[in-house]
Order: C-alpha cells, then structure tokens, then sequence
C-alpha cells in the first residue's frame, strides 16, 4: 500500500480514538490514562517507545531502514478543566474536564502517523520521533521544556521539528502557516494594591484602593495605545479585577489579574518595562503598596521560513493549490514555542470548521466543536511532511558532500 492507502486505512481507528480521548479528558500533569492508552496503541502498532518524560510523556520512535535525517512530529494531549456543554454522544465523561482545544484529535492523528509511517519503514530514509506531550495548558511551566530536559531528545536529535493544532477559522481541507511569527509570546501577570479602609464618607481618613486601581487599569492601556509601535503587536488585558466590602465602605485592597501578549522579543521587553514603571508610578503618587507578580509565559511561536515553506508545497501538493490561504498570525500562546527556540521547525493550523452549524465556538470554549473529516487530512499532510522532510534532508546532505 502506499501512503495515501495507509492513511484510508487507518481513518475509522484514528477518529474512534479521538472519541476515546474526548470521552476521558485528563488536565495537565495528571495525563496518566491518556498516557497508558498511547503506549497500548504504540504497542500494537509494532511501533517502539520510550516513556517518562515529564512524567506522562512518551515518545515512539520510528527508524526507516535507510540511514538519513531525523524528524519530529509532536502533538499535545491534555484537556481543560471546563465543563463541556456539546451534546453530541461522544461527550467527556468527566465533570469539569473537556479537550476544548482538540488535543484529543492531535494525538490520535499522530497515532495514525506513526501506524503509516512504521508500515513504509522499508523507504523511510532516516528516523521518525512521534512526540506525546503534556502539560501544555499549564503556562507558563507547560510540558515541552521538561520533555526536553529529561532527554526525549537525546538518543535522537531532531533535524525538523513539525506541530500541527485544528483550528475552527479554518475549513477542513485548508491550512494555515506563516513563514515567521506564528502565535504570541503569552505572559502572565497578577497586581495587589494595597491602601487602607474606612468609613465612605470620611475618604480623607482612607487610601482608596479602587480609586488606585481605576488609574493603574488606564494607564496600563497607554502601554499599547502610546509606547508600541503602531506596526507591532501587543495586547494587555486586565481579564480580573477583585475588592471592596459593600458600598459604604472604602476598599483597602484590590487584585488585579491579566495577561500580556506580543510577537517581537523588544516590544515584550519594552511592554514588562513600562508595565512597572506605571505600576511604580502609580504607587509613588497615591502613596500606597502595589505589588505585581509577573510571570514570563511561553515565548513566541517562530516558524523557521524553509520549513514553513516545505508544510505549504506538501499541503498544496495533497489538498490542492488554493488549500494555503493567506492567514493572519494569531497571539494565543502556545508550548511548542520552546521546540521551536531548541530546533528549527514549524507550526501550523489544520483547519477543523464544523459545517452544520452558522456558528464556530472558539477553542477553549464548552461548545468548541471540530469536523472529525479534518482528522484523515492531518494523518495524511503530517506523514507526508515527515516523508518529503527527510527527502529533502537526504538530497541536502548529498549537495553538502558534493561540495566538498
Ligand atoms: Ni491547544
């Protein structure tokens, strides 16, 4: 069978695993039977593995019979703690669990990649690593450092790394890459402004933390709207605000929670920076205690352009010419962020449109749906990446003796 047969022939398996998964979500860090599960399937398939990175981490690894390159296909595997609201009769099992980001499909696709790509060992010029990942909801730690530091890649290095996330802006059968910035740099930040209490109408007697906040909020906005270059990217939302009594009680203490999002390495620094000099600022000038907690998240998703460029012509090549659509960069987090500063690579969208419905809930929604036809097409474009990659990667290394 060739490759676009073998992918036919593991469609029913891989969607049935993927209800399988969205049945029995499990969050970050307590991946255990998503992770047993995995193993069991490897298993199966004849496909050898290692396990114990980060815990629930496992790595399959896949030698082609002839020497060459090294590939990496990585896919995430925890759910959200949210309680689904979907009623289709493959619901999540689980009160408050939910794969609301579609982990559940990018780790049954992978399986599927990895039970194609085992049956065409015998033309495999090289290794293929299939990476289980955990942890990646859980910024700003995430999983994908630790697999790292724990050695997934140390008997094998990877030459490309490729991640692919479904994504409901998209149709099935389209996909979105960018040959550089792909998703933002996420922080993460919480403020507590302490002031002093008292009686409402004696403010003279108080220090208004609500006041404080109400000048912190606004200014922070200026951060955006004054000190970013109007080309760059950069968002600061306050997305929690908590304080006060009652209403004839002065509020002494306020906390405020948020997050900052950017693309550019500079414009992140500059936005941490004037982010405390306001806090500062603010402090000096009502004479009160402002406290922040910034915590940096993951960085910024950077695809290396060659590679980016080889996930567009194989795209093109097995969904058509007009299946690339010019898509914006997106300043959602994400963990594969950190593969990406170890090991040239790429991420991009599968687009995962649902069709019968006028509305598409956004991932990390309870309604967050995905059109389980996108699955066959992710089995296929990933195997066919890891093939045409380590082809490219053979071809380079005949050029580079050539040379010599
Ligand atoms: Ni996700």
């Amino acid at each position: 069978m060739n490759l676009n047969q073998l992918v036919k022939s593991v469609e029913d398996e891989v969607i049935e695993l993927r209800r399988h998964f969205h049945q029995h979500p499990e969050v970050s860090g307590e991946e255990f039977e998503t992770s047993k599960k995995i193993q069991e399937m490897l298993q199966q398939a004849g496909i050898p593995f290692k396990t114990g990175f980060a815990t629930t981490g496992v790595l399959g690894i896949i030698q082609g019979e002839k020497p060459g390159g090294t590939v990496a296909l990585r896919a995430d595997i925890d759910a959200l703690p949210i309680q689904e609201e979907n009623d289709h009769d493959y619901q999540s099992k689980y009160a408050d669990k939910m794969h609301a980001c579609g982990h559940d499909a990018h780790t049954a696709m992978l399986y599927g990649v990895g039970k194609v790509l085992n049956q065409l060992r015998s033309e495999l010029a090289g290794t293929v690593l299939l990476v289980f990942q955990p942890a990646e909801e859980n910024a700003p730690v995430g999983g994908s450092q630790q697999m790292m530091d724990e050695g997934v890649f140390q008997e094998f290095k990877p030459d490309v790394i490729y991640g692919q996330h479904v994504w409901p802006d998209l149709p099935s059968g389209e996909v979105g890459v960018l040959p550089n910035e792909m998703m933002g740099a996420s922080d993460r930040f919480k403020i507590t402004i302490q002031g002093s209490g008292g009686h409402a109408s004696m403010p003279h007697q108080t220090n208004d933390a609500i006041i404080i906040a109400g000048n912190l909020i606004t200014q922070l906005q200026t951060i955006v709207s004054r000190n970013t270059d109007p080309l760059d990217s950069a968002v600061v939302t306050i997305g929690r605000i908590d304080g006060g009594y009652r209403y004839n009680v002065v509020a002494d203490k306020v906390t405020l929670e948020g997050t900052v999002r950017t693309f550019k390495k500079e414009v992140k620094e500059m936005v941490k920076k004037r982010f405390s000099s306001i806090v500062e600022g603010i402090e000096k000038s009502f004479a009160a205690n402002i406290k922040i907690d910034y915590l940096d998240g993951y960085p910024a998703t950077i695809n290396t352009p060659k590679w980016a460029e080889q996930v567009i012509e194989t795209t093109q090549k097995i969904l058509g010419e007009s299946s690339t659509p010019a898509v914006s960069p997106s300043l959602g987090g994400e963990d594969f962020s950190r593969f990406l500063q170890q090991y040239p690579g790429a991420f991009y969208w599968l687009g995962t449109s649902v069709s019968d419905t006028s509305r598409q809930y956004p991932l990390h929604d309870p309604r967050f749906k995905l059109n389980e036809e996108a699955l066959n097409k992710g089995v296929e474009l990933m195997a066919q990446l890891a093939v045409d990659t380590l082809k490219k990667l053979e071809k380079e290394e005949l050029e580079t003796h050539e040379s010599y």
